[in-house]
């Protein structure tokens, strides 16, 4: 195996913790590794929370958790035993700016926590917003979906970015839908219909929504690809289907009872969190406002989630080839796509370990290394060292950020990202441990299909790494 710095010791014991290094700490400790055994204490009961990749068994490959097909970075029951570990008691303002299907969000609200849910993918925050509606309202509205679903058929604009993917009568049926539940669920009092792009609706239009996407991707024509993660649309979208409205009504009822289902209730207190469409770079968020941080970041998998949720996002208007689709994915932390410019050099400032990885993946003699690849390496760890000194302005002194991160592979580079991450946010200020480690069921870069490693399960590894605002 290569070394590139980071890879002879894949973890580090899960026992040692870092102090801030010298050019981020008050008192000015060495650049060497410190163990900080107050850290350590203190997140000891964190390691009862593993295993994390439960969620990816079959068995929770249905019902509730699959209302869409996104890759959890981990279980409800982590992040509800990490949500009672470091809570004791108290209420706490619990922040993920890596939403994604709103794990963090749905159980911080089930535990009467404060929750901020962000994600530049608004597809992934309507999911998000759809668990939080109560069990009682999703199975109290089959009459009220009944009367929507026979809203006349609407013209569609000939640029619908639906019309990609399914026949214009299909799409006038939803379109029709969704103005109608818009219009019964997400106007503001001033009569302004909600933007699904860019704003937030409340959890029951959100639930109705995602039901009728659900039921129209059903109904949508869908290339047959061998990467689970790239979404295209097929060669039938002609096939005209009358009942969009019936088998969206069937998606109501079977998610109100997969809803109604769950042995954890919501409780009838308001939402008083937010979940919108955000930039872990840039957060709307005031300084030390955050108590928690519970949040798994998109690994360096180059994994397409905008891609992935083609369809959904032109059912919210973001069509595949606009200027939009184009900018989320560039925007997207870990995109496959190499933004504009040379390939930059390695800032002095970033932590020997990163840029020891950066220089190994520069000097690497397969084809691409040098430009394509380096960069995207390179904009990753960009985007992940913006993002963390966003969580350092926003988190409360002595707030802790946990993190789930999983090890992959640049060819036979192993990219340690838990302790890459230690090593960052310690350079920013923090003081970071490695809580525990678990051996992956299945990784997210086996996923790809053409992956050269995706036999080489025993060497994925998944973390969780925990971080303190220090002083
Ligand atoms: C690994 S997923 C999070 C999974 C989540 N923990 C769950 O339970 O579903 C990462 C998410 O980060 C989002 N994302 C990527 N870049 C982002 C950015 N710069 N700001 C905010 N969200 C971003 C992606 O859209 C994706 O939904």
């Amino acid at each position: 195996m290569r070394s590139s710095g980071v890879s002879r010791r894949p973890f580090h014991s899960s026992e040692t913790s870092y102090g801030p290094s010298r050019s981020a700490s008050r008192r000015g400790t060495g650049p060497e590794l410190r163990p900080d055994l107050r850290l350590t204490t203190r997140l000891r009961g964190l390691r009862a929370c593993l295993p994390l990749d439960a969620k990816r068994k079959p068995s929770r490959q249905s019902g509730f958790e699959s209302w869409y097909p996104y890759y959890a970075g981990f279980t409800e029951e982590f992040a509800r035993g990490v949500l009672v570990e470091l809570g004791g008691g108290r209420s706490l303002t619990v922040l993920d700016p890596w939403n994604g299907s709103g794990t963090t969000t749905r159980i911080a609200y089930e535990m009467g926590h404060r929750a901020i849910g962000l994600d530049l993918n608004p597809v992934a925050n309507l999911v998000a917003t759809a668990k939080l509606v109560h069990p009682e309202d999703a199975l109290h509205v089959p009459g009220f979906t009944r009367r929507l679903a026979s809203a006349k058929p609407v013209g569609v604009r000939p640029s619908d970015p639906l019309l990609l993917w399914m026949a214009p009568s299909v799409a006038e049926q939803y379109r029709a839908m969704e103005a109608a539940i818009l219009n019964e669920l997400g106007t503001t009092s001033s009569g302004a219909v909600a933007d699904l792009r860019t704003e937030s609706i409340p959890p029951l239009a959100a639930f109705m929504l995602l039901a009728l996407v659900r039921a129209a991707r059903e109904a949508a024509s869908l290339r047959d690809v061998t990467n689970p993660t790239w979404t295209m649309p097929g060669e039938g979208r002609r096939k005209a289907i009358r009942t969009l409205g019936t088998r969206w009504q069937a998606h109501v009822a079977r998610m109100a009872e997969e809803l109604a289902a769950r042995r954890t209730v919501l409780s009838r207190s308001a939402w008083l969190g937010q979940i919108r469409t955000a930039d872990a770079r840039a957060l709307p968020i005031r300084a030390e406002q955050v108590d928690v941080v519970l949040t798994s970041p998109p690994y360096c998998t180059r994994i397409d989630y905008v891609v992935s949720s083609s369809f959904e996002l032109a059912a919210l208007g973001i069509g595949s080839n606009s200027a939009e689709f184009e900018r989320l994915r560039l925007a997207t932390m870990g995109t496959p796509l190499a933004r504009r410019g040379e390939p930059p050099e390695i800032p002095r400032a970033w932590p020997a370990d990163i840029r020891s990885l950066l220089a190994s993946i520069r000097a690497h003699p397969s084809k691409a290394s040098r430009s394509y690849y380096y960069k995207t390496f390179w904009q990753y760890f960009a985007d992940a060292r913006a993002a963390l000194a966003e969580l350092n302005r926003v988190l409360r002194v002595g707030g802790l950020a946990v993190f789930v991160l999983q090890t992959s592979f640049y060819k036979e580079i192993c990219v340690d990202l838990p302790a890459l991450y230690v090593g960052l946010a310690r350079s920013l200020g923090f003081n970071g441990v490695v809580v525990g480690a678990a051996r992956v069921q299945r990784a997210l870069a086996q996923i790809h299909p053409h992956s050269v490693h995706h036999r080489r399960e025993s060497l994925y590894r998944e973390a969780v790494v925990a971080l303190e605002k220090a002083a």
